[in-house]
């Protein structure tokens, strides 16, 4: 069991909030004690209404703290040394209300109090009526919080409490565990949302004809399905491609780089993480002939305009997740490298270089890291296995940054 070995002498601070699948939240404290994690039981009031207290004492052996400004519990652990004991804090399950709560930051008892607190990863197992998930404030609060880096495991679907069958009810124990250890898994995205951007854009030139590049869109697909295969929910934008639809949670297909900022750009914020890997165009004709054009002259111009930088846009954002660029070189690629990274606003660029049967459309791919403070060199490899490497990168930069924040 790999759980075994990665949740041995962790400290799990389990946050059990007040709703009928309480009771799972049980065998979820037998199952992480079974790993050899060390496991520490905050409860809401609501949680006390369906499963006791002591119930949880009996499992961890441990006190279970339910009181933000109870002496007895604070002689214990007060909030702050709950929180930074932790080393990751798991709400399981997590009500609407909870979830509203912590979107919010507000601090009414002990375990909100010490989510505020806490810099350990927070994971949260909603546990719900499916309109009540379905409802938008809740899918906003979810989409929020997951952008903020809060890694969400489930709901799945199934029968509910309350005799309706629908998507809201909390993920098996065993499936919590497995996400919960996933954390120190080396490159693990679990419960992460990621978007990628992938392959080339086309700019209309008249209606038969348009410029585009050499981008096959290997490169990103592959980046794409290592995210999936790390755990995180992928969403894809990609220009056109001759691959198949690759196997991630939302697939967009776009044509130009105008479709594909529309496309970045209404889905960024909902994501914990950026990756840039499409060959955007820098320069579009600045207008497409309605008519395909006559090769009647014996020269043709034509006035292209500048295309907007969706990597830098979506680094602009007030809430902007990690955002990875990609830097394509033909030289100089450090120097261009790092000066995309300060001037862009990056947390991260990975620099190929191209041109000479190098980078675009090849099955291999080599790839020079940045970021503020540090540089990485991911060698030459298949692209599926270098999307590996680059995504544990991520994940390792990502956890650094997060617990910053
Ligand atoms: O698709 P493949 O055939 O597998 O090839 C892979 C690749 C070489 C295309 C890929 O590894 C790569 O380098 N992608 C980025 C290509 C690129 O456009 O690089 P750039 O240095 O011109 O742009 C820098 C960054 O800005 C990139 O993250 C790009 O997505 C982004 N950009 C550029 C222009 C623009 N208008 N908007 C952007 O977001």
């Amino acid at each position: 069991m790999t759980h075994q070995i990665t949740l041995q002498n962790k400290r799990i601070l389990l946050g059990v909030t007040g709703g009928v699948a309480a009771y799972k939240a049980a065998e979820l404290a037998r199952l992480l004690c079974g790993a050899g994690a060390q496991v520490r039981v905050v409860m809401s009031g609501g949680a006390t209404a369906f499963i006791a207290p002591l119930t949880f004492q009996a499992l961890t052996r441990q006190p279970v703290a339910t009181e933000l400004l109870d002496s007895g519990q604070e002689a214990v652990m007060n909030h702050i040394e709950l929180a930074r004991w932790a080393e990751a804090v798991l709400i399981a399950p997590a009500t609407a209300h909870c979830l509203a709560k912590l979107r919010l930051g507000l601090a009414d008892d002990l375990l909100s109090t010490l989510c505020l607190a806490t810099v350990a990863p927070l994971l949260l197992a909603p546990a719900m009526n499916s309109a009540m998930w379905a409802n938008p404030a809740t899918q906003e609060n979810a989409r929020v919080l997951q952008a903020r880096g809060v890694r969400l495991i489930g709901p799945e679907a199934g029968d509910l409490a309350c005799g309706e069958v629908g998507l809201g009810r909390m993920a098996a124990p065993e499936a919590v565990v497995e996400a919960l250890a996933g954390l120190w898994q080396p490159g693990c995205l679990a419960g992460l949302s990621v978007l990628v951007s992938a392959g080339p854009t086309r700019e209309a030139i008249d209606p038969v004809r348009f410029l585009s590049n050499r981008s096959s869109g290997k490169m990103g697909y592959a980046v794409a399905e290592a995210a999936r295969a790390a755990g995180a929910r992928v969403c894809l934008v990609s220009g056109p491609t001759a691959l198949p639809p690759p196997a991630v949670d939302e697939y967009v297909v776009v044509e130009s780089a105008a479709e594909m900022m529309q496309a970045v750009m209404a889905r960024a914020a909902a994501h914990a993480i950026y990756i840039g890997a499409a060959a955007v165009a820098d320069y579009a004709p600045q207008q497409a002939g309605p008519g395909k054009i006559k090769k009647t002259a014996a020269t043709l111009s034509l006035e292209l305009h500048k295309t907007q930088d969706i990597l830098a846009a979506v680094a602009a954002l007030p809430d902007k997740p990690f955002t990875v660029g990609f830097a394509a070189e033909t030289h100089d690629l450090e120097n261009y490298a790092r000066a995309k990274l300060s001037a862009k606003n990056l947390d991260m660029v990975a620099a190929n270089w191209v041109g000479q049967n190098l980078g675009f459309d090849r099955d291999e791919n080599a790839l020079e890291v940045y970021w503020p403070g540090g540089h990485r060199q991911l060698p030459t490899a298949p692209k599926p296995a270098l999307a590996a490497d680059l995504l544990r990168l991520i994940a390792e930069r990502f956890a650094v940054q997060t617990m910053k924040n």
